[in-house]
């Protein structure tokens, strides 16, 4: 009796078997549907004799005897269409490994799956803040980031996207300054084009900064009005009057460049939920972040939900469009036997890197071309960039007043690795 993990293996397994069969069939399509049943997609232009016929009559056969409930049954198993790109529109999808001729098309309940890796922005730098695990510093650390790259005459935007569970404007804005509407307001008017009248009150700029500007796009107004209604709405997709379809990832997206666009920033610094979820989801594989911060603390659940990420980025083949924007930080180093600390979650990090994420180094060849980098190389992107913990910021009431008296010293001493790294990147210009 086979089980859901074991359903494409099979069907790889049972194509290369019968790869000449295949071979006379084109491109195929598996479709995975919600309950996770597969069936076959061809084209109705395949020629109706009896080779073909009897191609495909193997191959369900083959594929109905191996994975029983986890496929229909012979006499609907396949389908003809006339068009791949209609089967394929709106759906995760990708290449079945070593079978180019072979898409797997994958129906989530959700709308986003984390395998479809927009580019870079070309805007402007936007940086995301994500961890598996919550509570491990992320937002306290995206608001000194914040403020130390003003001091240093940045324009930087905030944007707070942990929308379930806001906060990171409050620890850059005290209530009287909170614009009237957040990024929720702007996601819910837009499915009836009514964006206009909020746009230009749903930024303000904190008070915290001298020198630069820190902009902060809050995930709900000063009143957060019927925030729970406009939750349950917010991840809808637009479906505009000619029939066309936009997910709300773009939609968010959408609202990113036209943030970016009318303030300008130098940076945009992105605040998302912790854990694999749909919002993050978007974050990082839909806003177009030219660096993605992976928060970690040392410990089993961490390595074990970044390998299940990675894991996913390898098997749909997107690995290679992300990975050169990943950078780990070390979270919450502790303060007694903090080096050996960092040393064993760097260990910890090199190992995950090199058995997911690096390229395979045959022994007696040098690195090359190759994405690989040496456990100790700083500049590597499993090398934790280390936050310390600290007693000044253990369990403060309000990150805010925390914020308003913190010196450049105090930020370089616990945050340091962190800001210096992101000023580099804030600065570096992307490839033309
Ligand atoms: N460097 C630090 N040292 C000690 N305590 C810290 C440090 N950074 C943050 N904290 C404290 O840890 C707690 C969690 O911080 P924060 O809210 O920034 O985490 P988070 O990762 O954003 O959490 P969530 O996933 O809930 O959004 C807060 O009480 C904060 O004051
Ligand atoms: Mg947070």
């Amino acid at each position: 009796m086979s089980t859901f993990d074991q359903v494409l293996p099979t069907v790889r397994e049972v194509l290369n078997e019968h790869i000449h069969q295949l071979a006379k069939l084109g491109s195929v399509i598996i479709n995975r549907d919600l309950n996770g049943r597969i069936r076959l997609v061809l084209s109705n232009t395949l020629p109706d004799n009896a080779e073909t016929k009897s191609a495909i009559a193997t191959l369900v056969q083959a594929l109905s005897s191996r994975l029983g409930l986890h496929c229909f049954p012979p006499e609907n198993m396949v389908l003809f269409e006339p068009s791949f790109e209609a089967v394929l529109q709106n759906a995760p999808r990708y290449i079945l490994e070593d079978l180019p001729d072979v898409t797997v098309v994958d129906r989530l309940a959700t709308e986003t799956d984390w395998s479809n890796i927009s580019p870079a922005s070309t805007l402007g730098p936007r940086i995301v803040f994500f961890s598996i695990k919550g509570g491990v510093g992320r937002s306290t650390a995206l608001a000194v980031a914040a403020w130390s790259l003003a001091q240093a005459g940045k324009r930087v935007m905030v944007l707070d996207l942990d929308l379930e569970s806001p906060g990171l404007s409050s620890s850059l804005l005290p209530g009287e300054i909170r614009p009237a509407y957040g990024i929720t307001d702007w996601l819910v008017e837009d499915l009836l084009d009514n964006t206009a009248s909020i746009f230009e009150d749903m930024v303000a700029i904190s008070n915290l900064s001298h020198d630069g500007e820190i902009l902060v796009v809050p995930a709900h107004g000063n009143n957060p009005g019927e925030y729970v209604a406009k939750l349950g709405r917010v991840w809808m997709p637009k479906v505009k009057e000619d029939g066309s379809y936009e997910r709300w990832s773009c939609r968010l997206n959408r609202l990113l460049d036209q943030l970016q666009e009318r303030w300008q920033p130098n940076v945009i610094m992105i605040d998302c939920r912790a854990g694999i979820d749909e919002v993050a989801s978007a974050c990082i594989t839909d806003l177009g972040a030219k660096s993605i911060l992976l928060f970690a603390l040392d410990s089993e659940q961490t390595w074990e939900g970044y390998r299940i990420l990675f894991q996913h980025w390898r098997r749909t083949g997107v690995v290679l469009d992300i990975r050169e924007r990943l950078q780990f930080v070390g979270a919450m180093i502790p303060e007694i036997e903090g080096l050996n600390y960092r040393d064993e979650l760097c260990e910890h990090a090199w190992n995950l890197f090199t058995e997911e994420i690096y390229d395979e180094i045959p022994a007696g060849e040098n690195t090359g071309d190759r994405f690989s980098y040496d456990k100790h190389d700083e500049y590597a992107p499993h090398y934790p960039w280390a936050i310390k913990w600290h007693r000044g910021f253990a369990a403060v009431r309000s990150i805010h007043s925390r914020v308003q008296h913190i010196d450049l010293n105090e930020v370089n001493t616990i945050f340091g690795p962190l800001v210096h790294g992101l000023q580099t990147i804030s600065e570096t210009e992307e490839p033309s």
